[in-house]
């Protein structure tokens, strides 16, 4: 790797209008320089900025923009070390004898990511696949400008097209491999990312390390896959959009930590930028002292969900040890960001992040009263337990004080007894019990896609380890509708069932199962995400039948959509009554 100081002082030295000026006639206005933007077909509306000040590049119209090396790389079409070493050359900075031998190969790694980057983008740009997945794209909110901004990409439904590419442009086999970008089969590489909506994840100084892709035109398919940690990647050290948010960081004094990066390009969307995510994990001591550096003002936006709170509980007890309080925003309904747009717009969504963030604990603590019964022993038993374990966690006695002060008035009993037991109560990760939590969130309001998901995954669970309750489910609902990874998993099980007469009365069934269904790599993150889940209990008939009814009312509200299609596209008798039969059926 180019030491990261070798970069920055190449940045700083190296005069951006001067270098731009060799490739664009530059005009000066105001503070900063005008020019013909030579990445699109800029003819006679000069369009791309340069700031001499700021040491950046911006195309209005093309959205093209970045340091100077970026520039070299991309108007001379070589990778940004070998920019790098070029503009280093102009100044005097030596950077090839910087290099050693690891830094060479992470060097190495970083071009070729680079380059897949690169070639995902034009593919979605310049593809018959490209105009699906743009529509996809824009039809969730996410515009050209967007697109160029995170540089997101398609990864083609072809068997070894970037492998073949990468190979074609040098790029070693081994290291394609390495970094998980293609994979070795009997004919040879073929890509390990295919017709998926690629976004790529770059280390803090813009290197691509790694992607994530999204389906987008297909359901019995992991909703995200990304990148194997490897040599230049490791997953829970990643905070996405990192290199993009810094300089918002340092202007705000302040971040926002999100829970999926489809929440930091919803904040994006509604002109929040100090915003980043975690890769799918939980927050990690690596991710708090990077962004320590830059602020100690952090806003934790998480969902309202037992999970959710489970992350802000955690994420609070880790930036204690640091002595820092974060802030928590929780949007209502359990929605992310993304929906809350859908249904607020973005303004409100901007409004609602700005003036609800409090100290983490002021939302632990409103959310865990929201499920107070008052006057109800146990209720009020196991409020006091959660807000107990999170007290517990921190150092700052005020913070104690104050919420139990506040859990004498709300219980309406004296301070002394609320502290007696508060100093009786024994925490430990392992006496949390977030199952607890979970049901209660349930009566709350959740938005109603996330309580589909959930029933399914119930079923799956109380499936799996318990196989007498299939006959409480009619498999031939899942066998023709591939909807989403849930059916195709439900409509595997029934498959093994009905394939095998005796498999029910099998004591080994949960195991067999099991052991079949993890033989197919998407199955079986999913089935250990389900497997581990603690909230799902598989003894809990009651929750089983509650998500039988609430699968029966979304197969419903499917086949009703269906049979409305229909009938306005061929309103023959045929389809009238099965359109009317639809309607009677959704409406119970
Ligand atoms: P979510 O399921 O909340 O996704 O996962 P999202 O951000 O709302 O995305 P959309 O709106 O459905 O497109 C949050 C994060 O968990 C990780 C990803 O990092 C994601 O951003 N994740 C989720 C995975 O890694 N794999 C998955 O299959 C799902
Ligand atoms: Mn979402």
């Amino acid at each position: 790797m180019i030491p990261n100081e070798t970069i920055k002082k190449i940045q700083e030295e190296v005069n951006i209008v001067e270098v731009v000026s060799e490739y664009v006639n530059l005009k000066k206005s105001g503070n900063n320089y005008v020019g013909l933007c030579p990445f699109h077909d800029d003819k006679n509306n000069p369009s791309m900025t340069v700031s001499a000040e700021k040491k950046i590049f911006n195309c209005w119209t093309c959205h093209t923009k970045g340091n100077v090396i970026q520039f070299v790389s991309k108007i001379e079409n070589i990778s940004f070390s070998q920019a790098a070493i070029k503009l280093g050359k102009r100044v005097g900075i030596a950077v090839s004898d910087n290099l050693n031998k690891e830094d060479e190969k992470k060097n190495r790694l970083y071009d070729l990511l680079d380059e897949a980057s690169n070639f995902y983008q034009f593919y979605l740009n310049h593809s018959e696949e490209g105009i699906k997945a743009l529509e996809y794209l824009h039809n969730r909110g996410i515009d050209d400008e967007i697109i160029k901004t995170f540089k997101i990409g398609l990864a083609p439904d072809l068997y070894d097209s970037l492998t073949k590419h990468l190979t074609k442009k040098n790029y070693l086999e081994l290291d394609q491999i390495e970094v998980g970008i293609a994979r070795d089969g009997n004919k040879g590489l073929y890509d390990t990312f295919r017709n998926r909506i690629m976004f790529p994840l770059s280390n803090v100084y813009g290197r691509t390390i790694g992607f994530s892709g999204r389906i987008y035109n297909q359901v019995d398919q992991a909703k995200y896959i990304n990148s194997n940690d490897n040599y230049v990647f490791h997953k829970s050290d990643v905070l996405y959009n990192l290199n993009n948010a810094v300089s918002e960081i340092n202007k705000k004094k302040q971040v926002y930590i999100y829970e999926g990066f489809m929440d930091v390009i919803a904040a994006y969307r509604c002109g929040m930028k100090n915003a980043v995510a975690t890769m799918g994990t939980a927050l990690t001591k690596s991710h708090i002292n990077t962004l320590l550096k830059l602020t100690q003002n952090i806003v934790l936006c998480f969902d309202g969900d037992s999970a959710g709170i489970g992350a802000m509980h955690h994420a609070a007890t880790l930036f204690s040890e640091f002595n820092v309080i974060p802030y928590s925003v929780v949007l209502p309904n359990n929605q992310d960001p993304d929906e809350y747009i859908k249904e607020h717009g973005s303004k409100s969504l901007y409004d609602y992040l700005n003036n609800e963030a409090r100290p983490v604990y002021e939302w632990l603590y409103r959310l865990a009263k929201k499920r107070l019964v008052v006057g109800d022993l146990i209720s009020s038993e196991s409020f006091k337990k959660e807000v107990f374990a999170f007290l517990k966690e921190t150092k700052v006695s005020t913070v104690v004080e104050y919420y139990l002060n506040q859990m004498a008035k709300d219980l309406n009993v004296e301070f002394e007894s609320i502290k007696r037991d508060f100093d009786k109560y024994n925490f430990s990760y392992s006496n949390y019990q977030p199952k607890e939590i979970k049901k209660e969130v349930k009566e709350t309001k959740t938005s109603s896609s996330k309580k589909v998901k959930r029933a399914f995954q119930v079923i799956i669970k109380h499936l799996l380890y318990d196989s007498q309750i299939y006959n409480k489910i009619d498999g031939n609902e899942f066998i023709d509708t591939s909807l989403n990874l849930e059916f195709s998993l439900i409509a595997k099980i029934f498959e093994m069932l009905t394939s095998d007469t005796n498999l029910i009365n099998n004591p080994a069934y949960s195991e067999i199962i099991i052991n079949e269904l993890n033989k197919n790599n998407n199955f079986k993150a999913y089935i250990d995400q389900i497997i581990n889940d603690k909230t799902i209990d598989i003894n809990d008939k009651k929750e089983f039948e509650d998500c039988v009814k609430t699968k029966r009312e979304y197969l419903n509200k499917i086949n009703f959509k269906k049979q409305k299609d229909k009938f306005i596209k061929q309103p023959n008798k045929e389809n009238v009554d099965k359109y009317v039969q639809a309607k009677r059926d959704l409406l119970g």
